[in-house]
């Protein structure tokens, strides 16, 4: 199927009135035969040439519908971009994922979901993108952003609780990631402190989670995250570094598929730290982790330290145990497995 170029569209499913999503739902329920205009106008409420122009607001989206004089239309493709109106077909979220902000390009979706959560965007609002001019990373690195290859999407949060229980929001998307690529996949990734997720030890996927808060009250928190789905080439820096799920299964990956299971797993674990003790995510991170237990380099910026990754502290910090018995708290860093010599 030809791919959909559409540099410069924008999509809110929420400002539409949900009339495209219901005309997919009549086509679909459908897909072999052709649906009439006239039951479809009847079926919807709207005059057939209403009908005919969302048909072709669809159409320019990249669905590809039939339309046969005096037969009717039919459903022929969908598109395989991360459309709202696809995201929400099948997605059993309570709040997350509501609503829904696409663009076709952007210069980072983490950006754009800080202004709207500055402008009041309700919680559990996702903006997603098929590229980015300026995926940011984690300390200050950029996101390489491959145009409909990768999964770019930022989640607006607004939790209850206390600043100090936010490292717990890093650490349940790196698990909804390395629940939803077993579950969807059959892969097996793990965590490397404190949120990538890695296979065969290569990065598959990261999080960069940025937040508005003061002493008592979070205001809101950004949870973006960048996975490698169907990327086949990586800048010449990241050789030997970076993986992505199409080089690991050799077949192209759905990443519709992929997005509505990760919000799914997302608000699952979100639900799970407003409710529980932290310890309850750590457990789980623990279980997920590939770095507990190793010996480790870790460039906490000024300093580099090497020893044995022992321990999470209680906010998310992680413990070395440096080779003179000697414990050293790191509150944020750059791990990376080394042998012992
Ligand atoms: C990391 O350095 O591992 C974190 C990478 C996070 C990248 C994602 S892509 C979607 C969201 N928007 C951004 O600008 N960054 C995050």
């Amino acid at each position: 199927m030809p791919t959909t170029r559409l540099p410069g569209k924008k999509f809110t499913l929420t400002r539409q009135p949900n009339i495209n999503a219901r005309i997919l739902e009549v086509l679909r329920s459908k897909s072999q035969t052709y649906i009439s205009g006239e039951e479809l106008s009847h079926k919807l409420d709207m005059s057939r040439t209403a009908v005919w122009k969302h048909v072709n607001v669809l159409r320019q989206l990249g669905y590809r519908i039939e339309a046969i004089t005096s037969v009717g239309y039919k459903l022929v493709s969908s598109p395989s971009l991360l459309l709202p109106l696809e995201i929400k077909n099948g997605l059993h979220t309570e709040r997350i994922g509501r609503n829904i902000h696409w663009e076709y390009e952007i210069e980072s979706t983490n950006t754009l979901a800080l202004q709207l959560a500055e402008e009041g965007a309700e919680e559990g609002t996702v903006v997603v993108s098929e590229s980015q001019k300026h995926g940011r990373g984690r300390m200050g690195r950029n996101w390489i952003s491959q145009p409909e290859a990768g999964i770019y999407l930022s989640v607006i949060l607004r939790p209850s609780f206390v600043p100090i229980k936010a490292p717990c929001l890093t650490f349940i998307s790196a698990i909804a990631l390395v629940e939803t690529f077993d579950q969807v996949l059959g892969l097996k990734a793990k965590i490397k402190w404190p949120n990538d997720v890695m296979i065969g030890g290569k990065k598959v996927a990261g999080v960069l989670t940025e937040l508005r808060a003061e002493m008592e009250r979070i205001h809101h928190v950004i949870i973006g995250i960048g996975a490698n789905v169907n990327n086949t080439r990586f800048p010449k820096d990241l050789k030997g570094k970076a993986t992505s799920l199409t080089l690991e299964l050799k077949q192209k990956i759905p990443r519709i598929t992929l997005v509505r299971a990760l919000l799914e797993a997302l608000e699952k674990w979100y639900f799970i730290t407003q409710s529980d003790t932290p310890e309850r995510t750590f457990e789980r991170w623990r279980e997920l982790s590939g770095t507990l237990g190793h010996y480790v380099e870790v460039n906490a910026g000024e300093t580099i330290v090497k020893g044995m990754a022992s321990h999470l502290g209680p906010n998310g910090s992680l413990y070395i145990q440096l080779d003179t018995g000697q414990e050293q708290e790191i509150l944020a860093g750059d791990v990376t497995m080394v042998a012992k010599v």
